[in-house]
């Protein structure tokens, strides 16, 4: 079994595989504009994020009912459970669905019913992220923030996400003191193709408590300084960032300098179904790309909840669980 970790970086909506993809354009009467599963797959070749974006975005529409989502989130913690993962803190892209007419109710109704149950059928306890679409209007993420009132005991922190380049944190920041207000805890994707200085608005201007990706840190050496001190966590993707070009090969990847500057560092799957692997899978190729040993595996997995939301409790009782496992 592998060894047990938090998952902290994890789109649901990049969990559809391509079978259930066909299953549920079925379901809900839909065409894909692919024959079957194999030509769809011959689409998961990306030159950048936003080629990414442009499928991941299209794909979506099958996601109809609160079954569709129930579904998706099933088989993602039915996988997740194979790969070791004991927490998972979940993004969601609300205004994905809510732009195609899809209410923000039927989505948090149809995850929560696959999450509510989770640590008792799948021994994953879970949270979700809201996320933020930072290519659309900062009106809109407040309109959508105060859609998810009623959920909010569901929701733990808020996110932002998609096209990075162009629309740096400052946009939101409004948003993200209107969710700090609300009790919500906050991160933020920075730096995954976009510059340093878009990690340093999502910690001083949206009180980011955690950057996703943030790998372009390394541009900037008083940026690392300030993240080793802090021991703000990234929550790093190798496979994403092989499969977007933010890096041009695993073994290329700049992870073992981020460990060597002392950063707090945990390791996750990004948008699984798209880019070639779950969140052990992950673990399994910076061992075989980058030589990284199990002693390092074992300290990231001890990462992944240390960066967590858990209480300090739960935290040590899954870090001894990371311990205690024999390889
Ligand atoms: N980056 C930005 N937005 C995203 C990603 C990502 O890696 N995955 C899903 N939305
Ligand atoms: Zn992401």
């Amino acid at each position: 079994m592998p060894i047990p970790k938090a998952e902290l970086h994890l789109h649901i909506e990049g969990t559809l595989e391509p079978e259930m993809a066909f299953a549920l354009a079925h379901r809900n009467n839909l065409t894909l504009p692919y024959t079957d599963v194999e030509d769809l797959r011959r689409a998961y070749s990306f030159t950048d994020l936003q080629s990414f974006l442009d499928l991941y975005y299209a794909l979506m529409d099958v996601l109809r009912t609160e079954a569709d989502f129930t579904d998706l989130a099933n088989a993602y913690l039915t996988r997740a459970a194979t790969q070791g993962v004991r927490h998972a803190e979940i993004f969601f892209d609300p205004q994905a669905h809510t732009s195609r007419g899809i209410s923000i109710d039927t989505v948090i109704n149809g995850l929560t019913a696959a999450l509510h149950d989770s640590e008792r059928t799948h021994n994953i306890s879970t949270t979700l992220i809201l996320c933020f679409l930072r290519d659309r209007p900062a009106q809109e993420a407040l309109d959508t923030l105060h859609q998810a009132r009623p959920h909010l005991e569901h929701i733990h922190a808020v996110g932002l996400d998609s096209a990075e380049i162009g629309n740096p944190p400052e946009k939101f920041t409004e948003v993200f003191t209107t969710a700090r207000d609300m009790g919500l805890h906050r991160v933020a994707h920075a730096g995954e193709e976009g510059p340093a200085s878009y990690i340093w608005q999502a910690l001083n201007l949206l009180g980011a408590q955690r950057i996703d990706h943030g790998i372009r840190c390394l541009d900037d050496p008083h940026l690392v300084q300030h993240l080793a001190t802090t021991q703000t966590p990234l929550t790093v993707c190798p496979l994403s960032n092989v499969r977007l070009k933010a890096v041009p090969s695993l073994d290329q990847h700049p992870l073992p300098a981020l460990l060597d500057a002392g950063l707090l560092i945990t390791i996750n799957s990004d948008d699984p179904s798209y880019f070639g692997g779950y969140v052990h899978d992950n673990y399994q190729a910076v061992h075989t790309h980058l030589g990284l040993t199990q002693h390092q595996l074992r300290q990231l997995a001890r990462n992944s909840f240390t960066a967590s939301f858990l209480t300090p409790e739960r935290k040590a009782q899954l870090i001894a669980q990371v311990d205690a496992h024999p390889w």
